[in-house]
């Protein structure tokens, strides 16, 4: 008994001490500034992906980690969603969402951006035996996209924001695998993604429709407005790795040209 009282209080004696010696380290809810966390969307293929819970991997997320090398920055990627991302950067959960994510007025509104890093185009996916040649030819069929992106702009820009014909996903996945089963005539996304599920897609089933009313977008990492500090860290980053040669690295991989 006496026995058992001796070791559970030099147990308890080791275990203070340990927790003394971590005091100075910061807690999960505290920021550390040597961690950048990062949130991201991680179903937009080649940007970003994850497989089951494996590793988040992608264009982006290389990006991401060689901006935090450069910056001397150890970095956390974590999926949270599309809309999640915002909700994330808004609380403070992540420091920055990179996610494909288009710089838009609206979106400056609230949130700050980094210098443009990238450049895209909405894109049409439609069977390959589809009528449809332009974005008006998609007047009356079920379009695909998915909600709150610049997908689903181009969409309610064209046909009304209340057009019923609209399918709105969580993610651009959902609205592929709904295109491949015919329940929607056609998906509206990012150039560089439906390009890559062209790749991926039973060959010669499914075609590219390009309309010209596409606007080009660029692609920015977003933080919350008014986060300089981590904003600052980003660009000179993203300059360093534009400058050395990394981003283009990155870029060859992925679309296997220089940018
Ligand atoms: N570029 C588009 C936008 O900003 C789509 C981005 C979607 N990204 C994603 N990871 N799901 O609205």
């Amino acid at each position: 008994m006496r026995k058992g009282w001796i070791i559970a209080s030099v147990f308890l004696a080791l275990m203070l001490v340990l927790s003394a010696c971590g005091g100075g380290q910061k807690t999960g809810s505290e920021s550390d500034k040597n961690v950048l966390r990062v949130g991201t969307d991680a179903a937009y293929p080649p940007f970003e992906k994850q497989e089951g819970s494996g590793e988040i991997t992608g264009f982006d997320i290389d990006v991401i980690k060689a901006i935090a090398e450069a910056e001397g920055l150890k970095v956390q990627v974590e999926h949270t969603g599309w809309d999640g991302l915002f909700e994330a950067v808004d609380s403070g959960k992540v420091d920055a969402g990179i996610s494909a994510i288009t710089i838009t007025k609206k979106r400056k509104k609230k949130y700050d951006f980094s210098e443009p890093y990238f450049e895209a185009k909405q894109l049409i996916l439609v069977p390959n035996d589809s009528d449809v040649s332009s974005l008006k030819d998609l007047k009356g069929k079920k379009i695909g996209v998915q909600s709150g992106t610049t997908g689903e702009i181009v969409v309610q820009k064209a046909f009304g924001k209340t057009y019923e014909g609209i399918r709105g996903y969580d993610d651009t996945p959902g609205a592929i695998d709904d295109l491949v089963i015919g329940r929607v005539d056609a998906v509206v996304a990012d150039n560089g993604v439906v390009l890559d599920y062209m790749k991926k897609l039973p060959k010669g089933k499914f075609k590219t429709v390009e309309d010209n009313s596409f606007e080009p977008e660029f692609y920015g990492i977003m933080v919350k407005k008014g986060n300089k500090e981590v904003l600052d860290k980003i660009n000179s980053g993203l300059k360093k790795i534009q400058e050395d040669g990394t981003f283009d690295e990155i870029y060859k991989k992925y679309f296997g040209q220089d940018s």
